[in-house]
């Protein structure tokens, strides 16, 4: 694999900020993946989960980041870069906000930074795998310029494969 240089892990957009986890995010982590319907992760379990993530990063030097709004300062989801389905050359966007923020163009506008992050690292293609249900997350995708390369079937359902080549 060629080499690539570690992605940029603060992100500034007009209305948010990306940067590196806290500890003191597991709280609001924690909430955030309790909107999935699947219960409540315990905020010691979240601390490990942020653990493994900067762990990770270390490895591969592409992350998941939080995602603040700058006028607020609140923590309001996080978007950044996984393997994922994919591989660390081509690796996947992933994103996941509070219900509360949906529909203001908030993923699309973090994603967006993300793409340029990706860009900076030397990668040429990127990746995304989105339930078909997902409509949201297929407009967001659709928004940044992803084109869908195949459908896949797993034991959760349909699985759309999404692709970006970058500048
Ligand atoms: C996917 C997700 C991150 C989108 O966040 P968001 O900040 O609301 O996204 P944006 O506002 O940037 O864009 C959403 C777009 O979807 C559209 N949309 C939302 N719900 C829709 C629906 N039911 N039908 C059609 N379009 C819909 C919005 O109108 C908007 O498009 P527009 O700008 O053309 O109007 C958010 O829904 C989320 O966190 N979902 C749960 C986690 C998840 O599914 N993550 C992705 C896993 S692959």
């Amino acid at each position: 694999m060629p080499t690539y240089e570690s992605m940029p892990f603060h992100l500034l957009t007009e209305r948010l900020v990306l940067r590196p986890w806290d500890e003191a995010d597991a709280a609001e982590f924690s909430a955030l993946l309790s909107e999935r319907g699947k219960g409540t992760p315990t905020v010691e379990h979240i601390r490990t989960s942020i653990t493994e993530l900067l762990t990770a990063t270390e490895k591969t030097g592409i992350a998941l980041l939080p995602i603040q709004r700058r006028d607020e300062g609140d923590f309001i989801g996080y978007c950044g870069l996984i393997i994922g389905r994919s591989t660390l050359e081509e690796p996947e966007i992933a994103y996941e906000l509070f219900q509360r923020v949906h529909g203001r163009g908030y993923a699309t506008e973090a994603a967006a930074a993300v793409l340029e992050a990706a860009a900076a690292t030397g990668r040429t293609r990127l990746w995304s795998t989105v339930g078909t249900w997902n409509t949201p997350s297929l407009r967001v995708l659709e928004k940044l310029g992803f084109e869908r390369d195949r459908v896949s079937t797993e034991d959760s359902g349909e699985v759309a494969w999404l692709t970006r080549s970058l500048p």
